[in-house]
């Protein structure tokens, strides 16, 4: 028998404790060093049935559960993508768990190549709003009319305007705009890259639009930041490689660690 969400949060809790947990964060490529800055106890994916195997080097497949800044996390310091099993709800279950441990929030984290001149490597970028240009969705199949999920706002005004209040507080300038889900793994061409371009993206990524939408499902509010790691496809002469990808995200990961602890310590 598949353990539900329930039976998990039983374990987890048996571990580290039965505080209700009052936020998730998802970690992206190369953002893993904020899940050692976590005081509390960590657990492999691999000791939670059902979670994903999050095979992605630069991800770290733990959960880890304690404070930082004084409130009560849980950490997913891996996710699984649409791209290596072919499976849009490969996150399902982490998010459902997360909402069974108490948290009413996640704030998700990804790597993401710039289609802004004025957002290069290096800088974060606050997601707006976003284009799910792979037409997958993670909610095909289930049978309920709560699949119907309104996708406005998704993006939580309140969640972002308290990111903007930490970015300044912390004297750094963090950008909005409007990140596109391509499926990946093979990055995008620069056609492909022009497309979204001209459709209104700013940014573009393999991965957060699945978890957005059932964060959303699941009545989780949500918001979610991009490391800017390269400009996308067709845009500068540089190349694009994971390799690249996982060098340059510590960068911005610097700058998001300093926003998220400002953002905590006033949540
Ligand atoms: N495209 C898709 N995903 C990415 C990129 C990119 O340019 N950079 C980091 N993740």
């Amino acid at each position: 028998m598949p353990m539900t969400a329930q039976d998990l949060a039983v374990l987890i809790q048996s571990r580290a404790g039965n505080d209700p947990v009052r936020l998730g964060l998802v970690l992206g490529s190369g953002l893993g060093h904020l899940a050692e800055e976590v005081k509390g106890t960590a657990i492999d994916y691999a000791d939670l049935s059902g979670f994903p195997h999050a095979g992605v080097s630069g991800h770290n497949p733990k959960l880890v559960i304690g404070e930082l800044e004084g409130v009560r996390v849980a950490v997913f310091g891996g996710r699984a993508h649409y791209y290596e099993r072919g499976r849009g709800d490969a996150m399902r279950l982490p998010l459902e768990v997360l909402r069974e441990l108490g948290a009413e929030a996640v704030i998700l984290t990804n790597a993401a190549g710039s289609m802004r001149s004025d957002i290069p490597p290096g800088d974060l970028m606050l997601l707006s709003d976003h284009i799910n240009f792979s037409g997958l969705n993670p909610l095909i199949g289930e049978p309920s009319d709560a699949r119907f999920v309104p996708m406005t706002d998704a993006h939580d005004p309140a969640l972002r305007a308290s990111l903007q209040a930490a970015a300044k507080a912390e004297g750094l300038p963090l950008k909005e705009g409007v990140y596109a889900w391509y499926s990946g793994p093979s990055f995008e061409t620069p056609a492909e890259i022009r497309a979204i371009r001209t459709l209104g993206a700013d940014a573009v990524g393999m991965s957060t639009v699945p978890e957005v939408i059932l964060a959303r499902f699941l009545g989780l509010r949500v918001a979610a930041v991009s490391t800017i790691t390269n400009m996308a496809a067709g845009m500068s002469d540089e190349k694009i490689s994971h390799e690249h990808t996982k060098a340059m995200a510590p960068v911005g990961a610097a700058k998001l660690e300093r926003i998220l602890r400002r953002f905590l310590s006033d949540f």
